[in-house]
């Protein structure tokens, strides 16, 4: 029988590794853009990646999106691109970590805290501007708590990368942040939301607020893309949408409509180097200095 001291001292063990670790992942500057489908999410991370690697940051580019764009978005060239398997798709890596291969033997045998300390080492891709990329596939959607052996590993990586030092992670996500629940709250201290003027994409994004204030990351960013007015007309119908929630917003950016990103696109790159600069690469400009600025508080 443990005494009430031994399990006090216990508790307290635990509560004082957890606060460690959660001061570990701080050091480490780490951004979530998320948002509805098609809202802008890829451009932005990819115009972030970009921009910060320009200023002498390591970026890591991470694609949790299903369609895993996010390469040809930075500029890999279609044929490198078209190669890419997504980790959790590389089903021997999988079972070398968790023990399981998917659809099959999940349970009992599962390793749910795989040591993926070599995930970016063995398929991380380098891209333009140095840019470091992880393709890590998508979260299996399942009505109940899904212990399948993709998750397990993607939650691993997630837990992973925020022990990574002297590194600057941007995660595009379409799954949103409840997925990766405590271990993106670990180290992800930014989550930017992308939405369009519309009453769905609002509601997306509201959601998504929420759900980053419960798991207490602390800075949050709302991106309205976009916007073709000159008269603020977007921003006001987001407000009026998202009503009290507004509040959370640290900052909020109006992205102007670029009709040059479908002429490029999927490749953003071409976009920065457009002089005079274009509105939305101002705006994505006072993004990344709005995040550095925040994340030194
Ligand atoms: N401000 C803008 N002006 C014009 N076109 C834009 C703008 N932002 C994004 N787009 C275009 O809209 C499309 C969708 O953008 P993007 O792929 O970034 O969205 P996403 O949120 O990542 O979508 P998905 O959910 O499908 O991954 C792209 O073709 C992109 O070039
Ligand atoms: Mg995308």
């Amino acid at each position: 029988m443990k005494t009430n001291e031994e399990r006090r001292k216990r508790i307290f063990d635990a509560a004082n590794k957890i606060k460690e670790q959660a001061k570990e992942g701080g050091r480490g500057f780490r951004v979530v853009i998320t948002g509805k489908g098609g809202a802008g999410k890829t451009t932005t991370t990819a115009m972030l990646s970009h921009l910060f690697a320009r200023k002498g940051y390591n970026v890591l580019a991470v694609d949790e999106d299903p369609q895993m764009n996010l390469p040809y978005a930075i500029g890999i060239p279609r044929e490198e691109g078209d190669k890419i398997v997504p980790v959790t798709k590389n089903l021997d890596y999988i079972e070398e970590k968790t023990g399981a291969r998917p659809g099959e033997g999940w349970g009992l045998m599962l390793t749910l805290n795989p040591d993926v300390s070599d995930v970016v080492e063995r398929f991380g891709i380098k891209g333009p501007d140095g840019i470091n990329m992880l393709v890590m596939g998508t979260v299996v959607q399942a009505a109940t708590g899904c212990l399948c052996p993709e998750n397990a590993l993607l939650e691993a990586i997630v837990r992973y990368i925020n022990l990574r030092n002297n590194e600057i992670i941007l995660m595009d996500t379409q799954a949103g942040v409840e997925h990766f629940g405590r271990a993106l709250a670990q180290g992800f201290r930014h989550v930017v939301i992308v939405t369009d003027a519309t009453f769905n994409s609002v509601q997306v994004a509201k959601h998504a607020a929420k759900l980053a204030k419960d798991i207490n990351i602390p800075h949050l960013y709302l991106l309205i893309n976009r916007v073709r007015s000159n008269d603020s007309k977007e921003l006001e119908k987001v407000k009026q949408i998202m009503k009290d929630e507004m509040d959370i917003f640290d900052e909020v950016f109006e992205l102007p409509y670029e009709e040059k990103l479908f002429e490029y696109e999927p490749n953003v790159m071409p976009l920065l180097d457009v002089k005079p600069s274009l509105g939305i690469v101002e705006k994505m400009n006072e993004l990344m200095e709005a995040l550095e600025k925040y994340d030194k508080q």
